[in-house]
């Protein structure tokens, strides 16, 4: 049999395996609130426009509500022969409501329909993830009072650097998290653009209002050009570049947690909730959870090479391959929520050890910096000279086995006789991070101050969304 919805000018229906290449309704499925929200909008238009009567409107209304039931109780039979959502939803509507279903179809194609659909849907992720992203800011931001004297050793090249503050540490973090956040957001305005009405792709000689349906869908205008609203899919792979930032912020993130909760560091504790055992070995205390928010950064950022791909030989204006676009997009929003959430979670319960980390932060000569800068500021010493000097002393530290405030005075006078007492008053690490004061600087006063203004700053957007 030919199929219901195209098939007038064909003999005889698809092959088996056409129709399984052919149908999306496998995974189309997870679009129908935005299909039925889309469709709705279009109908109410037609009526308004008297281009339907009102009274097959009601009728198509009231058939749209009965199937967003029977899909949300489960009674709903989607069917592979009618390949997608559209179809499936459209299928089931004559059933419900006779021939006046037919008339939803006027004026629209299912090109503009999947187009509406998926920037709905992106717009609702994006949305999602936006609130998600702001309760891990929240969590970072609550680590980051709650340790912003907290000494640890500040990294370059994963080589002991500088002490910084725990605290100071997180809130790195919610920095880079709100550029994603604002990424994000900029992505929205972008796409917030109403494609319904370009119809297949030349637009419809039917007197539609898309201005009415923008409103009904909260898009902030109508597409301008209807090849390019059947066509474009860069709210999707703008939105997955932004999902691909986020979760390499995620990953470096875990990374971290997975180094800095090994028996070699045990810089912190993951709770028991966000660790697993082994089955062989009774030790173990695996981050797992940790390792997959690391390893599921390679799936997002596959999403978006999956969808560049596909879109970049495309002619105007749409083509089946567009139908590719959803399972990468669909698995990848998924997984980044996912991520979010068990970051949230590994924050919130994070115990960073006190003692551990600012015993590492004393290693490694990590006040080598305020030495120099004491030299510099207290005998005018050019920083280069210091520098040179510093380097001395650390080498007579390393022979003598000892952190530079262990070094005898006497032994740094013989490299620079002009070297006083004063000068240990800037080798521990309590007054090498509290001396950070510069604005942006690892000085507690200074990450108290930050925290408490994201503080303020996030309470604000977790609640004006
Ligand atoms: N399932 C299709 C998709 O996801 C819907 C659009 C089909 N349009 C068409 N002209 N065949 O892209």
């Amino acid at each position: 049999m030919s199929n219901k919805m195209w098939g007038g000018r064909f003999a005889t229906g698809p092959s088996e395996i056409m129709e399984e290449i052919n149908a999306s309704i496998g995974f189309d499925k997870q679009l129908y609130a935005q299909d039925i929200q889309g469709s709705k909008a279009h109908c109410r238009m037609l009526a308004q426009t008297g281009i339907i009567t009102h009274d097959d409107a009601e009728a198509i209304l009231h058939g749209l509500d009965t199937i967003t039931s029977e899909i949300e109780n489960g009674s709903f039979e989607f069917s592979r022969q009618l390949e997608d959502i559209h179809m499936n939803i459209e299928a089931r509507l004559t059933e419900i409501v006779g021939p006046a279903a037919g008339r939803l179809h006027t004026a629209r194609s299912r090109n503009d329909q999947v187009a509406t659909d998926f920037r709905l849907y992106v717009r609702d992720t994006v949305d999602t993830l936006i609130e998600q992203i702001v309760s891990l800011q929240q969590a970072l931001t609550r680590k980051a009072a709650a340790h912003a004297d907290t000494i640890m050793p500040g990294f370059t090249h994963l080589q002991s650097a500088q002490p910084v503050t725990f605290g100071h540490h997180c809130l790195a973090y919610v920095e880079m998290l709100d550029r994603d956040r604002s990424r994000f957001a900029d992505a929205r305005r972008r796409m917030n653009e109403n494609p319904l009405g370009a119809a297949a792709l030349a637009g419809t000689s039917f007197p539609i209002d898309r201005d009415a349906t923008t409103q009904m869908l909260s898009f902030d205008r109508p597409c301008a050009n209807s090849l390019d609203a059947v066509s474009d899919r860069d709210f999707v792979m703008e939105s997955l570049s932004v999902a691909s930032i986020c979760a390499m912020h995620l990953s470096r993130l875990a990374e971290e947690l997975v180094i800095w909760a090994s028996a070699q560091f045990k810089f912190v504790k993951l709770s028991d909730s966000f660790s697993t055992g082994s089955s062989i070995m009774p030790q173990k205390r695996n981050p797992d959870a940790a390792e997959l928010v690391r390893g599921k950064v390679g799936r997002i950022i596959g999403a978006l090479n999956t969808l560049l791909i596909v879109m970049k030989g495309l002619p105007l204006t749409y083509s089946k391959d567009m139908q590719e676009d959803k399972e990468p997009a669909f698995d990848a929003f998924r997984n980044l929520s996912l991520c979010l959430a068990a970051m949230t979670g590994m924050v919130d319960d994070l115990e960073p050890n006190e003692e551990i980390l600012k015993d590492a932060a004393m290693a490694g000569f990590s006040t080598a910096t305020d030495l120099a800068d004491w030299l510099v500021r207290e005998l005018g010493m050019p920083f280069r000279d210091a520098h040179h000097v510093t380097g001395q002393i650390v080498a007579r530290a390393e022979a003598l086995d000892c952190d530079l405030d262990a070094v005898p005075l006497a032994d740094m006078q013989a490299v620079e006789p002009a070297i006083t007492q004063a000068i240990f008053e800037v080798l521990g690490v309590e007054n090498s991070v509290r001396s950070r004061t510069s604005f942006g600087g690892t000085a507690p006063e200074n990450v108290k101050q930050q925290a408490e203004k994201w503080r303020i700053a996030l309470e604000q957007a977790a609640t004006t969304g």
